[in-house]
């Protein structure tokens, strides 16, 4: 490969001074050529003088510059350096390489039969040492990752660490909300902290890569993985994916605690048919671009080092073979440099979805840019016979090869294999008391205040309270789905936490109540992976009875149901979203006591909450929010913390509703305001089209009144920026954070455009009483869209500003903005 230097005119022309430099560094000897002002030279690299002469030549031109331009010079310099002496290496290494040992990198099994102590005699040890693994993904613990890396960097011949990596997905042993709960929070910052303290928690266990952040944006409840991404928003969920790249990876990968990030499930996995999982997706090009995959590219802008295929296909051909996306799209639009890894056995699945055998199939993957396999070894196994017939090439196995190398050198692991193998960190940096208690701020700042009449809550620290529920004292649901390094005998219930944070003035008195479902083999399907509720086998009328006992004797009710963690994640559809029966029975038995009930809703979806909206004073969602919930869950029912999340998906009234989000678009026969059925309009005979509590909305203990929105102009041009402000009243007695949501709707496009969008927020601590005037600027950035024939503008016209607590409840203001 060939590097050139060349001083920039500009800097040239300053100091009088010409340089230019390349440096071949294709061979063992590289040669330099370079040119300053009066001497030409080429020569091999090896002649140390011609490094000197460049040395000098540059440090006359540093002496020349000003301080600043010289440090921009020495930087710019010594970043090329450092790409070159990657480059250098890997191409130094690379020609060592047989093709088998390259088709080894490419292959991604998992752990396997790996127990500690036992490693190197087993399957994956061998084929290791034989050079034809290129990285494993869920082992735990450093022990055992180093006796793994050991047989690489020991007896495999080129002595090539492993990466290992892991569905880190929302935190590490000390486990914070699940993403969705995360996104609820719409704490960019916070998200960003619970990114890093998994990074960190995760590099000192050995780990240096996850399979995370999950950005597929998802309209359908009905679809379990909803939970593992950020909702329905472009807009959220792109700084969401960005907050999460930042945080696992920091600004240096080569620092022991950060991590590799992985996009993942590329692209529009959210989007299954029916909302069943792995299911077919097929969606206009317009709408992908404006709704789908600006959270992808978002996390690409910020450098994520790799991206995950998804399973579903997008026009036919599946992510895993799809060329147009995983290379046209991603590396030549987007500007992708690192490597594509596919889903677990994504290459073999395509034998089923009907384009062909697995040599067939391995191929095609090369080919569209996938560069690991993860499990299937059908890389494995067909690429040196496909290499032969011409169905690859060597250019392609190379260049997938070379991306994985390129980002183990960018982790370190060639200067030290045991960079993430510290055991002395593994002992003080996990689940550690700092990072527990960033877990519990978060888990209380994702939970959203649903229905709050008479103010039941908050709950005072007297009297009794009846904690009623099959989650009211487990342990193993509450980290929720995708926590695969937590270890639950470390989570803390909510009995545990309602006793702690309430202190001795309560009295807590507890039931079970019911059963997660009354059918057994649903809830053995639903508490899957130890996640067990430990089934009471006594009858639902028992069970009712029992709790209508304890909550006769108590001054209020505390109902803890809902989904249990397995409900929601991956292969976790359901087609009815309430709350299972043998719960709302044992809710309705409650409600007869005549006691202040709250109910404190598990869930990892939307669910639709009709009955519970019209008949439960008292509702606060709580999500599965993670290793340090049951103390999170008392500091809000106790008040210690202001609830503040706001839903990052619409909550529908009904199944029927599905899919509904907030920026649809409006139809050419919308409702009249007002109105919510009239005959041929587009609507339902039994149901209004808006759902029960929509995109962004959550209660607070505090109540906000806004007023004033005001716009700086009302005719834009072009570069202009305006400015629109709201003032926003704290009107109740207790300090409150509101979220103020900024949305905007383009009244004329060249194509259909969404009834409302949302391009911006700010979380806001307000005082009691207090009146804060909230600010945005909007310049034409924010009215982009990709038009039909996908180029990214905006078009003049009339928009309508919107500025509210959530998507429905909006004051507007019209603008024109012209070229
Ligand atoms: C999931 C991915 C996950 C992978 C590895 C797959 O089944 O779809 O999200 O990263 O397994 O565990």
């Amino acid at each position: 490969m060939k590097l050139r230097l060349k001083l920039h005119p500009d800097l040239s022309r300053r100091c009088g001074i010409n340089l230019r430099c390349l440096i071949d560094t294709g061979i063992d000897t590289p040669v330099v050529r370079y040119k300053t002002g009066t001497n030409s030279t080429i020569g091999p690299a090896e002649s140390q003088g011609h490094y000197f002469l460049i040395f000098i030549a540059l440090t006359n031109i540093m002496k020349r510059l000003p301080v600043f331009s010289s440090i921009i010079l020495f930087f710019s310099l010594s970043v090329q350096g450092q790409s070159s002496r990657m480059d250098v290496f890997v191409d130094g290494l690379m020609k060592k390489m047989t093709l088998e040992e390259k088709i080894g990198q490419l292959n991604l099994p998992s752990s396997g039969d790996i127990t500690t102590g036992q490693v190197s005699s087993s399957d994956i040890a061998k084929k290791i040492a034989d050079g034809k693994v290129g990285g494993l993904f869920n082992i735990k613990t450093v022990a055992k990752i180093k006796e793994v890396q050991k047989i690489a960097v020991e007896k495999s011949r080129l002595k090539i660490p492993l990466l290992f990596g892991m569905d880190v997905i929302h935190g590490y042993e000390t486990v914070f909300p699940i993403p969705l709960g995360l996104a609820a929070s719409w704490d960019v910052q916070a998200i960003e902290k619970s990114a890093r303290i998994a990074a960190q928690e995760a590099s000192a266990d050995g780990i240096n890569w996850t399979f995370s952040p999950m950005t597929d944006i998802s309209r359908d409840p009905r679809w379990g993985r909803i939970s593992e991404g950020s909702g329905e928003d472009p807009y959220l969920g792109s700084e969401f994916a960005k907050a999460m790249v930042k945080g696992y990876q920091g600004d240096d990968l080569s620092k022991y605690n950060t991590i590799l990030a992985c996009v993942k499930h590329f692209a529009l996995y959210g989007a299954a048919e029916g909302g069943r999982d792995y299911n077919t997706t097929d969606m206009s090009r317009v709408r992908m671009y404006n709704e789908y995959l600006p959270p992808y590219k978002a996390a690409v802008d910020a450098g994520v080092e790799t991206v995950m295929a998804s399973f579903n296909e997008i026009d036919g051909i599946p992510a895993t073979a799809n060329k147009w996306l995983l290379t046209d799209l991603l590396r030549k639009q987007w500007g992708f440099k690192g490597f594509v890894v596919s889903d677990y056995t994504g290459i073999n699945e395509m034998i089923e979805h009907g384009i062909g055998d697995l040599q067939a199939v391995s191929a095609k993957a090369l080919q569209a840019g996938v560069a690991m396999d993860m499990v299937g070894e059908g890389f494995l196994t067909t690429l040196p016979k496909s290499l032969k017939e011409g169905r690859v090439t060597l250019d392609q196995i190379d260049k997938e090869c070379r991306s994985i190398l390129v980002a183990k050198y960018k982790l370190g692991l060639f200067d030290d294999p045991y960079r993430y193998c510290d055991e002395s960190r593994a002992k003080t940096e996990i689940f550690s008391m700092a990072n527990r208690k960033e877990a519990r701020a978060i888990a209380a700042e994702s939970f959203v205040l649903l229905k709050n009449d008479k103010k039941i809550l908050p709950l005072k620290k007297t009297g009794t309270i009846a904690l009623i529920g099959p989650l009211a004292d487990n342990k193993e649901n509450m980290t929720g789905t995708w926590s695969v390094a937590a270890r639950p005998e470390q989570s803390t219930t909510v009995l545990a936490g309602l006793k702690e944070v309430a202190g001795n003035a309560v009295q807590i008195l507890t039931a079970r109540g019911s059963n997660l479902d009354a059918d057994s083999a649903f809830e053995e399907r639903a508490t899957m992976f130890g996640k067990t509720l430990r089934r009471d086998p006594r009858t639902a009328e028992a069970l009712i009875t029992e709790a209508l006992a304890v909550a006769n004797k108590a001054d209020v009710i505390v109902a803890t149901l809902g989904e249990s963690a397995e409900m929601t994640g991956e292969s976790s559809s359901r087609t009815n979203i309430e709350i299972p029966q043998a719960q709302k029975n044992l809710l309705k038995a409650l409600l007869t006591t005549g006691k202040p009930l709250v109910l404190v809703l598990f869930t990892g979806r939307p669910l639709a909450l009709n009955w519970e909206q019209e008949n439960i004073p008292s509702i606060l969602n709580v999500w599965f929010g993670g290793s340090e919930a049951g103390y999170a869950i008392a500091d809000v029912l106790f008040g210690a913390v202001n609830p503040s999340g706001k839903l990052p998906a619409t909550f529908p009234r009904n199944v029927g509703q599905v899919p509904i989000y907030y920026n649809h678009k409006n139809t050419g026969r919308p409702l009249e305001e007002g109105k919510w059925f009239s005959k041929f309009r587009s609507n339902y005979l039994d149901v209004p089209n808006d759902p029960l509590y929509p995109f962004g909305y959550g209660l607070s203990y505090s109540e906000f009144e806004y007023s004033d929105l005001a716009v700086s102009d009302s005719t834009m041009k072009g570069s202009d920026s305006l400015v629109v402000s709201v003032m926003v009243k704290n009107t109740s007695d207790r300090d409150g954070t509101e979220t103020v949501q900024l949305y905007i709707r383009d009244l004329v496009g060249s194509i259909t455009r969404p009834v409302s969008e949302l391009k911006g927020f700010q979380r806001v601590l307000i005082k009691a009483g207090e009146s804060k005037k909230i600010s945005f600027r909007i310049s034409t950035n924010g009215l982009k869209f990709y038009n039909k024939d996908l180029k990214y503008d905006w078009e003049p016209g009339e928009f309508r500003i919107m500025i509210g607590g959530n998507s429905r409840d909006l004051r507007s203001a019209n603008v024109r903005w012209i070229r």
